[in-house]
């Protein structure tokens, strides 16, 4: 893994609870990204360290400067404390980029669809997939399909207007507002969210969306009601990229999880340390102050993986393992102790 320091040159504030942070890339060792991919920050704050990702809402190639963009989330330790704190001249540490929710323009025809997919902050890579897209392959189609409770909560609004009069030919966008009470049709503006007919009314045919890409960032509701949608469709799981920046657990899941004993051999240190119920053994870990590998924790970048010597642990909140994980291997990030005797080596 790569570390970076990267220097503050701008912070904009793009609506009342988000901004956008402007890095000037490093002097020597550039930092090279794909668009869609995410940069994990390491912030210390009180004495505790916290690495958060978030995705580049910048384009490779395109914008001089890194960017990223962060929405405070109620009662969000990291999100609130760069809201309120972070300033000009401030130098951050961060881990290389990563992710896999990547648009690269040599693997996608020139002539076919892209669709992104996003609501709220989900906005920030499909941005940097945007101007990828669109500055790098002008003939190819693009459509936005972008949910927000209303026009002062869009991110990068004027932005997208001023894309949609550079290339009028291939983007169009189609804005979504929750909080716009009557059913309005007007401008590419619709009210409510997005469902399966409120797309039908704006998709030319189903066939438009069996030979799209998609790209879907936001909530899980609006991936799961896309993904639905597509799957009916018999899209491609090959032409379905999605990114999740949390993830929701139903606490029926944690019905038969128990606060129980773990024990952790770190670099031949074992500790034993109690996993209260509720909490991932990541998160139980990083709570006693033990310096535990990670990034994205919605089970997805693997850098919290461990070895299961012994016991079960169960997986809440991951739909599919990386392939990367063996059978004697767990992520600690969505891990939670189901027996008595786990033993963890990491
Ligand atoms: C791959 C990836 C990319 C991301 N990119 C971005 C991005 O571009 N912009 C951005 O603003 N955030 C992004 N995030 C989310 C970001 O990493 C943090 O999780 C988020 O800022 C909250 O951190 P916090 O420390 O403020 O909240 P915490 O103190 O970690 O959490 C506080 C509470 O907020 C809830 N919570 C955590 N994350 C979210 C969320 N995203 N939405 C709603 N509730 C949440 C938690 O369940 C918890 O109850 C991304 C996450 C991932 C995994
Ligand atoms: S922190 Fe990314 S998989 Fe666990």
């Amino acid at each position: 893994m790569q570390y970076f320091t990267l220097k503050v040159i701008d912070i904009i504030k793009d609506t009342s609870d988000v901004i956008t942070i402007r890095f000037k890339q490093p002097g020597l060792k550039k930092i090279k990204y794909k668009a869609g991919q995410y940069l994990t920050l390491i912030i210390r704050i009180n004495g505790r360290k916290y690495l958060r990702p978030y995705s580049f809402s910048s384009a490779p190639d395109i914008d001089l400067y890194l960017e990223i963009t962060i929405k405070r989330i109620q009662g969000g330790v990291v999100s609130n404390y760069l809201y309120d704190h972070i300033k000009v001249d401030d130098i951050i540490e961060v881990m290389e980029p990563m992710g896999d929710f990547i648009y690269d323009p040599s693997s996608i025809p020139n002539n076919q669809h892209i669709m992104l997919w996003g609501a709220g902050s989900g906005i920030t890579p499909l941005m940097s997939i945007l101007k990828t897209t669109l500055n790098h392959s002008p003939d190819t189609k693009v459509s936005l399909f972008y949910c927000n409770r209303n026009p002062e909560h869009t991110i990068f609004q004027q932005e997208i207007n001023a894309l949609k009069e550079k290339f009028n030919k291939s983007l169009v966008v189609w804005n979504f507002y929750t909080g716009i009470p009557e059913d309005i049709y007007l401008n590419y503006q619709i009210s409510g969210r997005i469902d399966e007919s409120k797309i039908m009314s704006v998709v030319s045919n189903k066939e438009e969306l069996f030979g799209s890409v998609h790209y879907i960032c936001g909530p899980t509701g609006l991936k799961n009601t896309i993904k639905a949608i597509l799957s009916k469709l018999e899209v491609p799981a090959t032409n379905i990229f999605t990114e999740e920046f949390e993830v929701l657990i139903d606490s029926q899941q944690l019905d038969d999880i128990q606060t129980r004993m773990v024990t952790i051999i770190e670099g031949g240190k074992k500790s034993v340390i109690e996993i209260v119920k509720g909490k991932s053994i990541l998160d139980s870990g990083l709570d006693q102050d033990m310096d535990l590998s990670y990034s994205c924790q919605t089970g997805t970048c693997t850098l919290c993986k461990a070895k299961l010597l012994s016991g079960k642990v169960k997986v809440i909140g991951v739909d599919k393992m990386p392939d990367d994980v063996a059978e004697d291997e767990c992520l600690l990030c969505c891990s939670y102790p189901y027996t008595d005797d786990i033993i963890i080596q990491i």
